[in-house]
């Protein structure tokens, strides 16, 4: 293949042209970005980023150079507006026009807009990317009392980062428990509890009517049962949108993602997509699904690079998930959701436990709540699909170990 294009300079777009250099692609190789920054960590950006003196170099995967020494033309700041694939082009809001061999998609998530009058506020802000950071970074420093709308992971984790800054911090979320798209009501209750003991307010199961301006710049976050929470800043984490307007444009199938199969390829078989925006197939899991994780744009993309690479490997990865709450790391591997039955392994507290859940009698994911070395070993039992019993898991004295080793 002579010319690839990468749409999408973040962790998957540049895992995708890592791959492909390293898969033994030696022709052109496009990476464009729409920010004005080269690919960077996002998950620092609700943690430590926000809560210390940190630089923005520090966040970036790789230094310029790299790019150079690579052969990858690093277009930053610069938009892709449309994909003509009859022609094999893709135009840029700057006016070029690049013509591809193989194209790949990595657009990523946008965050989903607050939908409620007076949302517009500039005291109202957005965590997705190294500029919505540095935008709230800047209002937080002057900020006394705020307001998180959202109880999910961006929510909770600005929360706790906001209450170590000392401000005042009141969590608004329309479920009726916190992280409930992912998380069972045990570890939703954990976290209520560990927000609450650190002097955050939660409000379950509360609508947002609207963001009402104030005098001094702040505002009022009015709730729909008529009460008003006042707001030098208002931070919401409602969740987030697939980037998949060019490709529906461009006649590709989409449905809430860029769908693609187990080899990461589109309805076009010249096109690929990773990532965050995709809905894909892993041979794990009957259904399609889309996944917000790291981990999925690292081996998405390895799989997309290799199917442009005509040396195809179906996706097969287990996927794993992380986020940090003051001093308790939860670690997610596996995928929850179809469970029938769980266990705990530990009491729910500070000092660690697990949940184990299980569809059929079989083990499906695994969340480990300060137990690192335990999640790493979830992994490999999830992986490898050794058979663990619910009554195994839930007794502490029993060596989860020895099963990878019986297997
Ligand atoms: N008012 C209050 N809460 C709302 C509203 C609303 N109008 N709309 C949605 N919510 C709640 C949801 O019920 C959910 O609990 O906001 C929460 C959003 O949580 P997530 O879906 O986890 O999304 P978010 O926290 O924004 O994170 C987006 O970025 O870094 C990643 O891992 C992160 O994948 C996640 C993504």
């Amino acid at each position: 293949m002579r010319r690839i294009v990468i749409i999408g300079a973040g962790q998957a777009g540049l895992q995708l042209a890592e791959s492909l250099r390293k898969g033994g692609h030696d022709g052109e190789l496009y990476l464009i970005g729409d920010e004005r920054w080269p690919p960077y960590q996002r998950p620092p950006l609700s943690k430590k980023y926000l809560a210390e003196d940190f630089a923005d170099a520090r966040l970036f995967f790789r230094p310029l150079e790299h790019y150079t020494r690579l052969n990858v033309d690093l277009r930053l700041a610069t938009r892709a507006t449309a994909i003509e694939r009859a022609a094999q082009r893709v135009a840029l809001a700057n006016g070029e026009s690049l013509g591809y061999d193989g194209l790949a998609l990595t657009t990523g998530t946008r965050v989903r807009p607050l939908p409620v009058p007076g949302a517009a506020h500039p005291a109202v802000h957005y965590l997705r990317g190294l500029d919505d950071a540095q935008a709230l970074k800047q209002r937080l420093a002057g900020a006394r009392r705020v307001v998180v709308i959202g109880g999910g992971f961006i929510g909770l984790e600005v929360a706790a980062t906001a209450r170590h800054a000392d401000c005042e911090v009141h969590v608004v979320e329309a479920l009726d428990r916190l992280m409930a798209r992912v998380m069972p009501p045990v570890v939703s209750d954990f976290f209520a509890t560990l927000h609450r003991a650190h002097g955050t307010q939660l409000h379950l199961g509360a609508q947002v009517a609207a963001i009402e301006p104030a005098a001094d710049g702040s505002v009022e976050v009015r709730l729909g049962d008529g009460s008003g929470l006042p707001a030098d800043l208002v931070v919401a984490g409602i969740g987030v949108l697939p980037n998949q307007e060019l490709a529906v444009a461009a006649g590709l199938a989409c449905d809430n993602g860029i769908v693609v199969d187990e080899y990461a390829r589109t309805s076009d078989p010249l096109i690929v997509a990773a990532g965050d925006c995709t809905v894909h197939r892993n041979l794990r899991y009957e259904l399609p699904h889309r996944l917000e994780s790291v981990q999925n744009a690292v081996d998405q993309a390895k799989v997309a690079a290799a199917s442009l690479l005509g040396q195809a490997q179906p996706y097969a990865d287990l996927p794993w998930f992380w986020s940090d709450q003051y001093e308790v790391k939860l670690q997610i591997a596996g995928l929850s959701a179809g469970h029938d039955s769980h266990v705990l392994r530990g009491e729910p507290s500070a000092a660690g436990f697990s949940v184990y859940y299980f569809r059929q009698g079989r083990l499906i994911a695994v969340d480990s709540l300060n137990r690192p070395a335990e999640h790493m070993l979830a992994r490999r039992l999830l992986s490898g699909g050794t058979h663990v019993l619910p009554a195994q898991a839930a007794d502490p004295a029993f060596d989860l170990k020895a099963l990878l080793v019986a297997t």
